[in-house]
């Protein structure tokens, strides 16, 4: 089904800059510049919102802070995809009750997905008095003009209207890592998956413009960035609503044929879109990651049903075998729930055969968490928490074997590894990813930091590999680099 996309036009988001010149003339500037702190939880889509919150903040004239004590404005993006998410965030919340007692005048801001969730928004007016402005995903692209209210009116200002959604073109943003960058390339879900929230406070599927997509990578490109995620709720919806004729696979083709040296990734495919084109078109790619993020939820016919998800255990393991085919080393990486509502013993081994048979690289698994408003929150759920945490924990155990079987075949290999960032082992102070994403620990100078550099893996555990830069060939590759970084 096709919709027609709203987007906001340039001069309202012009609008939105000058408003935040508006405020950084109101705001106090007894000691110097006023600093912000902004907490994100969940997804990269919030983190890539929170990029754009804090270029909006730039605007207005903040510094950014660690310290919710020394901040005169916090702003916290929440989640709501799962209870334990919204009770963490909420309870945090409180605690700021006291920081703002201490501090008169700091502004307390909440955003993000658990905001726009219904009844979010009347808990916090009626038990979070403390805080100033709640908006959800939607207004984004208004907080300066929200933010105005607050100060000029000295009121509480809440924005969580529902809504479709809206593209906004133009909103300056702080990146958080010059090497690694989120691209957004769509926003919102259409495919109601009956355990989750995310099609109710992200709205309907929107694609930006490839021309927006593209000057984006191509700047990031310029800037150094040498790992670009492409980012969507269901990337493999891409395009449906603009009608161009541009689909995911076409958009991942004409970023690869962006100049420079970086690593492409995306997040996440929905396993019922996902297919020969898309996987046709990884494998010609050069600067493709041999990694997807296949989400496939569970392993039984009956539960994928029930959770409303587009294909059998059978589809998704034919998807799987082609994938292997087309790149035979892809990194595969999956979500599962256990305990679905009614989800039996015998069901729950399904899909532990089925992560048996994939042998997943890695799997982020969740208890069911039941979201106010979805169909799933109103089945009922006859199996007691203990069966379902036994069941969990099953799963656990055998994804570690895996994932610790998986990652001792890398040793004695050499992976050409992105070193991304240092830590305090002294033993390993670098930290690097494969091209398919996997985390390595390894030897080597601070200088290496940037750059792609063959890497010798000597060990593995169950969460990461361990390595030492491939002597030799290290220097002849730091030359390449440094060729490429200066193009
Ligand atoms: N309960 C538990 N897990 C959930 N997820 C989404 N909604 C829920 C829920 N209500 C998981 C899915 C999804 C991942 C991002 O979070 O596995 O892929
Ligand atoms: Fe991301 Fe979903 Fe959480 Fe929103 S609710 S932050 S879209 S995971």
């Amino acid at each position: 089904m096709n919709t027609v996309t709203t987007t906001i036009p340039r001069e309202e988001i012009r609008r939105q800059l000058d408003l935040c010149r508006d405020i950084a003339r109101l705001l106090p500037r007894g000691a110097g510049q006023p600093a912000a702190f902004v907490d994100t939880y969940g997804c990269q889509q919030n983190e890539a919102d929170s990029e754009r919150l804090r270029g909006y903040l730039r605007e207005m004239g903040f510094s950014f802070t660690a310290s919710e004590e020394e901040a005169d404005l916090i702003l916290i993006n929440t989640c709501a995809i799962r209870q334990h998410a919204e009770h963490r965030v909420l309870g945090n919340v409180g605690a700021l009750v006291h920081t703002k007692r201490r501090r008169p005048g700091q502004i307390i801001c909440l955003c993000g997905c658990a905001m726009q969730r219904p009844g979010m928004a009347e808990e916090i007016r009626r038990s979070y008095r403390h805080v100033d402005l709640v908006f959800g995903p939607h207004a984004l692209w208004r907080f300066p003009q929200l933010l105005l209210q607050v100060l000029e009116g000295k009121k509480r200002v809440f924005s969580v209207e529902d809504s479709p959604g809206a593209i906004a073109e133009g909103i300056p943003m702080v990146r958080q890592d010059p090497l690694k960058a989120w691209v957004s390339v769509m926003y919102g879900c259409n495919n109601f998956c009956s355990y989750c929230i995310v099609p109710y406070v992200r709205g309907r599927e929107r694609s930006r413009r490839p021309e927006d997509i593209l000057s984006e990578v191509e700047s990031l490109a310029r800037a150094g960035c040498r790992d670009i995620t492409l980012l969507g709720q269901n990337v493999n919806s891409y395009g449906k609503d603009l009608g161009l004729g541009v689909d995911f696979a076409d958009l991942l083709e004409r970023v690869n044929a962006v100049p420079g040296d970086f690593r492409i990734r995306f997040m996440t495919s929905h396993p019922k879109d996902a297919g020969e084109k898309l996987f046709q078109a990884m494998a010609r790619c050069e600067k493709a990651a041999p990694h997807i993020h296949l989400p496939v939820q569970s392993g039984c016919d009956r539960v994928l049903s029930a959770m409303n998800r587009g294909y059998t255990r059978e589809q998704y393991l034919e998807k799987v075998r082609r994938l292997r085919e087309l790149i035979p080393h892809i990194v595969l990486t999956s979500d599962i729930i256990v305990g679905f509502p009614g989800e039996t013993r015998e069901e729950f081994l399904q899909t532990l055969s089925l992560v048996e048979e994939v042998e997943y690289d890695a799997l982020f698994t969740f208890l069911f968490s039941p979201r106010p408003g979805t169909p799933a929150a109103a089945l009922p759920d006859p199996v007691p928490p203990e069966e379902k945490q036994r069941n969990f924990q099953q799963l656990v155990d055998a994804q570690n074997r895996i994932s610790a079987k998986k990652h001792g075949a890398y040793v004695g290999t050499v992976q050409q590894v992105l070193v991304d960032g240092t830590s305090d082992d002294p033993d390993h102070p670098l930290t690097g990813r494969t091209p398919g994403g996997r985390l390595v620990h390894l030897s080597g100078e601070a200088g290496l930091v940037g750059r792609l550099i063959p890497v010798t893996i000597t060990g593995s555990s169950t969460w990461a590999l361990f390595g030492d830069p491939a002597a030799a060939e290290t220097i002849q590759h730091n030359h390449h680099d440094q060729e490429v970084s200066q193009v």
